[in-house]
């Protein structure tokens, strides 16, 4: 479904990923947990195809690949509904889009131009907006880290029973060790390169 071989990437002449091997199989779930600007939203842009590495390569074999992005990138003059009829190539929100809607708390908000939604809205917007086209291969970045806690421990099951059920392959990036056991049966740490390298003497 996905694999990273020999990944590395710089910024200018700094190394942020290097060196980086992961093969997801396909239903596989897999959370890379890591601190803020250690690379993981570089991972899923090397992941997604979004940026060539500059050692190793990435290879996906999938269907169809949904993207929640950390920054959701929703049209901002457009309404939620038409945000998301965009990736799904449809006039009229079908039922089950409709009910994932629902689920996630969008409804009343599905009128609504992008620009004025809060910034959780917008997030759950983004995730529902990935969840909607029912990719093979699913790329999470962050995505609950807007939400007030009884919200993120709704939709984390929401998100994971949905997953499960429909047997995504998965590549969380995030730094919270609920999201990544909630959503995935492996764990893998990112390290931080640009961290102080520990004394060994
Ligand atoms: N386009 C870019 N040009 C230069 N440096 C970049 C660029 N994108 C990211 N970086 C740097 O690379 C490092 C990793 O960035 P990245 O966005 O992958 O981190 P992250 O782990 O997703 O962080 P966060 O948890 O805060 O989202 C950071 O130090 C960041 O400043
Ligand atoms: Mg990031």
């Amino acid at each position: 479904m996905l694999t990273l071989r020999g990944v590395g990437v710089t910024y200018g002449d700094r190394w942020v990923l290097r060196g980086l091997d992961l093969t997801l199989p396909p239903g596989e779930r897999a959370a890379v947990l890591g601190p803020s600007g250690c690379g993981k939203t570089t991972l899923l842009r090397v992941a997604a195809g979004l940026l060539t590495p500059r050692e190793g390569r990435a290879d996906r074999s999938c269907r169809k690949l949904a993207y929640a992005f950390q920054e959701p990138r929703l049209v901002p003059w457009l309404s939620l509904e038409e945000n998301l009829l965009l990736v799904l190539g449809e006039t009229t929100t079908p039922a089950p889009v409709r009910d994932l809607a629902e689920r996630f708390g969008l409804t009343p908000l599905l009128k609504q131009r992008a620009r004025t939604l809060s910034g959780g809205q917008r997030q759950r917007a983004g995730l529902v907006r990935a969840l909607s086209v029912r990719p093979d291969l699913l790329l999470l970045d962050e995505p609950f880290a807007s939400l007030d806690r009884p919200t993120r421990d709704r939709l984390l099951k929401e998100t994971a029973d949905r997953i499960h059920r429909e047997g995504t392959a998965l590549l969380l990036v995030t730094h919270d060790p609920t999201e990544a056991r909630t959503l995935a049966e492996r764990i893998l740490e990112l390290p931080d390169l640009a961290a102080p390298a520990s004394d060994l003497s």
